[in-house]
């Protein structure tokens, strides 16, 4: 089964595919955790995208292309993936359809996580990660179950990310209004979209994904 997860930051696109992927044994291509661990290598690419992600702009479309092309060639992805932050454009879209038939694959569903903007700007600023794992959580939404604690792997070490203040937010979602909404029309016109209410609780927006997923 392969997914795409769509929606604005904030959405909840990595808090579900992580639940998904122990759901249904996919693997998480999540291109903002892929370009993180560029940043975190200190090259020239990665003081490139540091840059660009700070700003709240999208990178070139031609290398996240090429990024996610490396990546579905694993062998972890036969079994399936959930794409989360890629496409974000229209040519990102039209690359991936041209990349999964040449590979003889094809997408299942495009999921929307429909969220209100308002609420969007509360859920980044108030998220942060495990500085060992990368397990997610929120201050006020999704808080550890031990109190400075990982509940995944017990770690005590937290991190946020630089692009999580509101600044950023506010053009981090101009991008999405811009760039990656009109992407959805490409998809429902292929007859596999489908959206979520993305305001809902986390259990409950899983449990939509499921049943869009056992009709798929
Ligand atoms: P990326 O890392 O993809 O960030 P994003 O799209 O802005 O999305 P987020 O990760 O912020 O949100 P999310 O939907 O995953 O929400 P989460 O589950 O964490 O991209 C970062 C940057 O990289 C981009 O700005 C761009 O520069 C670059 N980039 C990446 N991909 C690119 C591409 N393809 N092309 C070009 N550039 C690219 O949830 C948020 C918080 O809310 C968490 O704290 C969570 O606990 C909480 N929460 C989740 N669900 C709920 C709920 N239902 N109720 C209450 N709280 C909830
Ligand atoms: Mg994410």
């Amino acid at each position: 089964m392969n997914i795409i997860l769509l929606g604005p930051p904030g959405a909840g696109k990595g808090t579900q595919a992580k639940r998904l992927e122990q759901r249904y044994r996919l693997v998480q291509l999540s291109t903002g955790d892929m370009l993180r661990a560029v940043v975190a290598s200190g090259s020239t690419l990665g003081r490139k995208a540091k840059k660009v992600m700070e700003s709240g702009q999208l990178m070139p479309d031609d290398l996240m292309i090429q990024m996610i092309s490396d990546r579905i060639e694993q062998p972890d992805c036969a079994r399936g993936f959930i794409l989360d932050g890629f496409p974000r454009t229209t040519a990102q879209a039209e690359a991936l359809d041209t990349m999964l038939k040449n590979k003889g694959l094809k997408l299942d569903s495009v999921i929307e996580m429909k969220v209100d903007p308002e609420v969007l700007v509360e859920r980044i600023t108030g998220r942060f990660s495990c500085a060992t794992c990368g397990a997610g959580y929120h201050d006020r939404f999704q808080r550890p179950k031990v109190e400075g604690v990982c509940d995944v792997c017990g770690g005590t070490e937290f991190s946020r990310r630089a692009d999580d203040n509101e600044e950023t937010v506010r053009a981090r979602l101009a991008a999405y209004r811009e760039q990656t909404a009109p992407i959805l029309p490409y998809y429902e016109s292929q007859g596999i979209l489908r959206t979520v209410d993305g305001m809902t609780d986390i259990d409950d927006v899983a449990r939509q994904i499921e049943t869009v997923l056992a009709a798929a």
